[in-house]
């Protein structure tokens, strides 16, 4: 019983090996591994991203505006750099200012001028 055993072993065992040899692996083994792609592409824009990350709850999320808060997109760059300024150094813009003031306090002259850049561009 026992060389039985052990002869259908070997014999599975050279059969298997025998396979091993033709058969060819599947396709997807081969080929070259698939370059990583993401749902969303990271945003490159730091205006984009800055917007995106603080401003757009309010202003809309391609700057349309909504209800109380103004549309930015597609405004000259120079005014929107020159709003967010007054808004950064506590000047009174309009009768909601003292909503906006602590968002563009928080932002440095360069994220003023990238946001200002990206919606403009919009
Ligand atoms: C909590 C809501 C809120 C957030 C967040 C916010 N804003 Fe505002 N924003 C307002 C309101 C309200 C006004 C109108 C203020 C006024 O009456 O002077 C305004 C006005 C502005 C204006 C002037 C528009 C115009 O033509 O008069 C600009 C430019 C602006 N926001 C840019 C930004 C940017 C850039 C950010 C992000 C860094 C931002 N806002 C974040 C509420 C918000």
């Amino acid at each position: 019983m026992r060389s039985i055993l052990l002869a259908l072993l070997a014999m599975t065992t050279l059969a298997a090996c025998g396979d091993k040899a033709e058969v060819t692996p599947p396709a997807q083994q081969v080929s070259a591994p698939k370059p990583v792609t993401y749902d969303a592409a990271p945003v490159a824009d730091p205006g984009k991203r800055k917007y995106v990350a603080v401003c757009q709850g309010c202003h809309g999320d391609t700057g349309g505006g909504q209800g109380a808060f103004p549309k930015l997109a597609g405004k000259p760059a120079a005014e929107l750099t020159a709003k967010l300024n007054d808004y950064r150094a506590g000047k009174v813009v309009g009768t909601q200012s003292s909503t906006m003031m602590p968002f563009a306090k928080a932002l440095t002259d360069t994220e003023i001028a990238s946001i200002s850049a990206y919606l403009a561009s919009l």
